[in-house]
């Protein structure tokens, strides 16, 4: 099967990063969110991205003009109706997934595909809860969504080898580098990655070395591109604390059990970079 429209839901960090990279790539793409001003904030966000890399030179004026134009915002679920593949991009909670892949599968066409960007939670589990598992599944982009090159796939235990194929070619439409990964609570990226945040969280917690300190011993240390205190505040501290606590639920592990000090500090509205101040404050 042809996928032709896209629609993106969610149009926060990543979502407007997949969006972006759809227009980018000559795709139709719908944006949605609950509402208007969260798709324009969105499309700003879009706009920005899109202008860095016209004057890094890598992108023409024309061409970002052209991935504009190819962008439609909604708010409206409806518009499902005209796409090829919907690619849900909203919070990491079970409750708010399944209710919109319900209405994803009562509006999108029969043919048509639907994907998660979940980080963590169970393909199968979003997929029963629709008319189509076998056209559910796992397509996990990663952040920042035009820079990084990784598209971690998941396959539920009913997606099928079509479905497969199909969301393969088209992350290589999209310029990424596909690995598949059974359905396992954080799939490998975040089974991986959370431990060590959290670790590292753990040590901030414990005053074992300042958060500059700790970023920079990983950094320097294990050369890694950026140190796990600025990667959790990337992430949003809300998402890493949702993906840990799938993690300890889905595991039983005390290993994956969050530290305090992110739970605070999730409840302190302190995110990261999205929200001003994670670990580190952000004008
Ligand atoms: P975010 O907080 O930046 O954006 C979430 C967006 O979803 C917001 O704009 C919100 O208004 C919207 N939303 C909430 N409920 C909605 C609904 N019912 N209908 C439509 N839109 C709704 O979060 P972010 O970071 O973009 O994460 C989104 C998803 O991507 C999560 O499942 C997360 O686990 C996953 N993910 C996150 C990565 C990261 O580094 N932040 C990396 C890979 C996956």
């Amino acid at each position: 099967m042809e996928i032709r429209a896209i629609m993106v839901i969610g149009a926060g960090q990543m979502g407007s990063g997949i969006a972006q990279v759809a227009a980018q790539s000559g795709f139709s793409t719908l944006l949605h969110d609950i509402s208007m001003e969260a798709v324009q904030k969105g499309l700003l966000a879009i706009r920005k991205s899109l202008a860095k890399f016209v004057e890094k030179g890598k992108l023409s004026p024309e061409e970002m003009e052209a991935a504009l134009a190819r962008l439609t915002p909604c708010d409206d679920l409806a518009a499902a109706a005209e796409c090829d593949l919907a690619i849900e991009a909203v919070v990491e909670n079970m409750g708010v997934k399944a209710k919109i892949f319900r209405e994803l599968d009562r509006l999108a066409p029969p043919n048509a595909i639907l994907a998660s960007n979940t980080s963590s939670l169970p393909i199968t589990e979003i997929a029963a809860v629709t008319g189509r598992p076998e056209q559910v599944i796992g397509m996990h982009f990663m952040n920042p969504v035009p820079l990084m090159k990784l598209v971690e796939i998941i396959r539920g235990l009913a997606t099928s080898d079509e479905t497969y194929e199909a969301i393969e070619a088209l992350s290589r439409r999209l310029g990424k580098t596909t690995a598949e990964c059974r359905d396992v609570p954080g799939f490998i990226s975040n089974r991986v990655l959370m431990v060590m945040l959290n670790e590292a969280i753990w040590c901030l917690y414990e005053g074992v070395a300042s958060a500059e300190s700790i970023d920079t011993i990983m950094k320097l240390g294990m050369n890694h591109p950026m140190g796990p205190l600025t990667l959790a505040d990337l992430i949003g501290l809300d998402t890493v604390l949702a993906i840990l606590q799938v993690l300890q639920d889905g595991y039983g592990d005390p290993k994956y059990r969050p530290c305090p000090l992110l739970r605070q500090y999730v409840k302190a509205g302190w995110l990261g970079r999205k929200s001003g101040r994670g670990f580190y404050r952000y004008a």
